[in-house]
C-alpha cells in the first residue's frame, strides 16, 4: 500500500479505493454534512491534539499547516498547506468552516480583520486575540482593568531601559512585543551594558520592545479557563508550571499548597478576564507568585496551552475538547480533576539524540511504568525541542512528579535518572 500525505485530503484508504473504479475520495463534510468543520491555523502539536479531540466529537479538524510533515498535517486528512501570514492561504483554510481558530498567535491582526469582514467566524475574535499577540497592548489593557502586572515601560530608544531601571532597579527583563514563544523574544540582561546591547540590536531589527521588572518569583502558576460565545465559562484547577531555560518543563495539577483563597482569586480573575476581553475558546493566564505571596499576571494565551496538557488524562474534559466546544458554542464540559495529583512532564529533545530508537524507548518505558500516559508529537529530535509529554496521575506530589520527570527524561535521553539498568 502506498502512503500518501494528507496534503490533498486523500487518505491511504481512499487511495486503495482509487485503485479500482471506486468512488472518489470524500471530504469530511460529505461524510456527515451536519457535523461542523473547525479550522485551526498552525500544524503543530496543539493542532494535532485538538484533532484527536475532534475525532471523538465526530469531527475532523482542518489545519492550515506550513508543511505536510508538521505534527497535525501528518494525522489530519483535511490539510491546507500554506503560511499563516498569507491572506490567500488563510482564506482557503476558512472556506466552509464553522469556526476559525489557532494553535499559535502569530497571524497578522489585519488579516484576521479582513476574514471577519468576509464573514469568517474567527474565534477568539481579533479584538480579544490582540491581547495575546501584543505584549504591550496586553499590559495596557490589564492596567486599565486594574489587574496586577509587573511594572513595565515601552522601549523605543536606547535610553529607555536605563531610565526604567533608574526608577525600578535592576535586574530587568526585556521582551519582544510580538512573536515570542518558549522564551524566545525574552532577554534577561545581567547588567546595563548587556541590556543596552540587546536593545540596540533588537531596535536595529525593528523589533518593538517592552522592559519590565524582573520579579522575585516563588513559583509560576497558570489559570486556565474556556469561554463560549454564549457566555459560559469553565475553569480548570490552577496549576504550577516549572520553567527551564524560559520554557515550560513540568506542570503540577493542582498547584501544590496553594491556598483556597488564592486559587479561587486566580480562577475568578481568569474567568473575569475572559469575559471582559470577549475571549472565545481556551485561555491560559500565566501568573507569577512572588516571594511575598502576590499574584501578578505575566501573559495570556488564547488557545490550548502547555499548562493544560495534564488534563488530557487528568481531567474529565481536556483543554482540546473544551476549546472545540467553546469555539462551536457547545455547552462546556466538566473540568474536574480525575486524581488528587496529575503531573505533566515535557519530553524535551536531548543535547544529542540517543541512538536507541524512540520506538524502543517507548517500549521500555511501558515495561517499567504501565500507568505513564505518553503523548508524542511526531517531531524530529532537536535539543530542548518539545517533542512530547508524559502524564502521570496519583496521590503524592513528590512521588508523581519524580515518576513523570523520570519517564520524560527516559524518552528524550534513553537514560534512567535513578540509574536503573534495563538489562539487569
Ligand atoms: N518579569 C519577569 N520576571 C521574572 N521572570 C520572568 C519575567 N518575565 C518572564 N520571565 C520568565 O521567562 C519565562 C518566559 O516569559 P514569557 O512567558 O513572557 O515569554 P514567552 O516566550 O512569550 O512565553 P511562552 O513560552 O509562554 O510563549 C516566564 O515563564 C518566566 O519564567
Ligand atoms: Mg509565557
Amino acid at each position: 500500500m502506498t502512503t500518501l500525505s494528507a496534503v490533498d485530503g486523500t487518505s491511504a484508504a481512499d487511495l486503495e479505493k482509487l485503485d479500482g473504479s471506486a468512488p472518489r475520495p470524500s471530504t469530511p463534510r460529505e461524510l456527515d454534512a451536519s457535523m461542523p468543520v473547525v479550522t485551526m491555523v498552525g500544524g503543530g502539536q496543539l493542532a494535532r491534539m485538538t484533532h484527536q479531540a475532534a475525532i471523538a466529537l465526530g469531527q475532523s479538524l482542518r489545519v492550515l499547516s506550513a508543511g505536510a510533515d508538521e505534527p497535525a498535517a501528518q494525522v489530519c486528512r483535511d490539510v491546507v498547506i500554506g503560511s499563516h501570514t498569507d491572506l490567500d492561504a488563510l482564506r482557503r483554510a476558512a472556506v466552509g468552516s464553522n469556526a476559525f481558530t489557532f494553535d499559535h498567535e502569530h497571524v497578522p491582526t489585519e488579516h484576521l480583520d479582513i476574514l471577519v469582514a468576509e464573514g469568517v467566524n474567527v474565534a477568539p475574535p481579533p479584538e480579544a486575540l490582540i491581547f495575546a499577540q501584543d505584549k504591550l497592548a496586553m499590559r495596557r489593557k490589564l492596567e486599565q482593568l486594574g489587574l496586577p502586572i509587573p511594572p513595565y515601560a515601552e522601549v523605543t530608544e536606547l535610553g529607555d531601559v536605563t531610565r526604567f531601571a533608574d526608577d525600578h532597579g535592576w535586574p530587568v527583563v526585556v521582551k519582544a512585543i510580538r512573536g515570542g514563544y518558549d522564551g524566545r523574544g525574552v532577554w534577561m540582561p545581567a547588567d546595563q551594558w548587556e541590556a543596552e546591547k540587546i536593545v540596540e540590536e533588537q531596535l536595529a531589527k525593528d523589533v518593538p520592545l517592552v522592559v519590565e521588572v524582573k520579579v522575585a518569583l516563588r513559583r509560576e502558576l497558570s489559570a486556565m479557563v474556556a469561554r463560549s460565545p454564549f457566555g459560559q465559562g469553565a475553569a480548570w484547577p490552577v496549576v504550577e508550571t516549572v520553567q527551564r531555560d524560559g520554557q515550560c518543563a513540568v506542570v503540577i495539577a493542582p498547584a501544590p499548597d496553594l491556598s483556597e483563597d488564592v486559587s479561587a482569586e486566580a480562577e475568578n480573575l481568569a474567568l473575569r478576564l475572559a469575559g471582559e476581553l470577549g475571549v472565545v475558546g481556551a485561555m491560559a493566564v500565566e501568573l507569577f507568585e512572588t516571594t511575598t505571596g502576590e499574584i501578578l499576571i505575566n501573559e495570556l494565551a488564547m488557545r490550548p496551552h502547555n499548562s493544560g496538557h495534564w488534563g488530557m488524562d487528568g481531567a474529565r474534559t481536556s483543554q482540546f475538547e473544551q476549546h472545540l466546544r467553546a469555539v462551536l458554542d457547545y455547552p462546556l464540559g466538566d473540568t474536574s480533576p480525575l486524581a488528587p495529583v496529575t503531573v505533566m512532564a515535557n519530553v524535551l529533545g536531548a543535547p544529542h539524540a540517543p541512538t536507541m530508537s524512540m520506538d524502543e524507548r517507548v517500549h521500555h518505558l511501558f515495561a517499567r511504568m504501565p500507568d505513564a500516559k505518553v503523548h508524542l508529537y511526531g517531531k524530529g529530535e532537536r535539543p530542548a525541542r518539545k517533542i512530547g509529554h508524559v502524564n502521570v496521575l496519583g496521590d503524592d506530589v513528590a512521588v508523581v512528579r519524580e515518576k513523570a520527570e523520570r519517564a520524560a527524561h527516559w524518552l528524550s535521553h534513553a537514560e534512567w535518572t535513578d540509574g536503573w539498568d534495563i538489562h539487569s
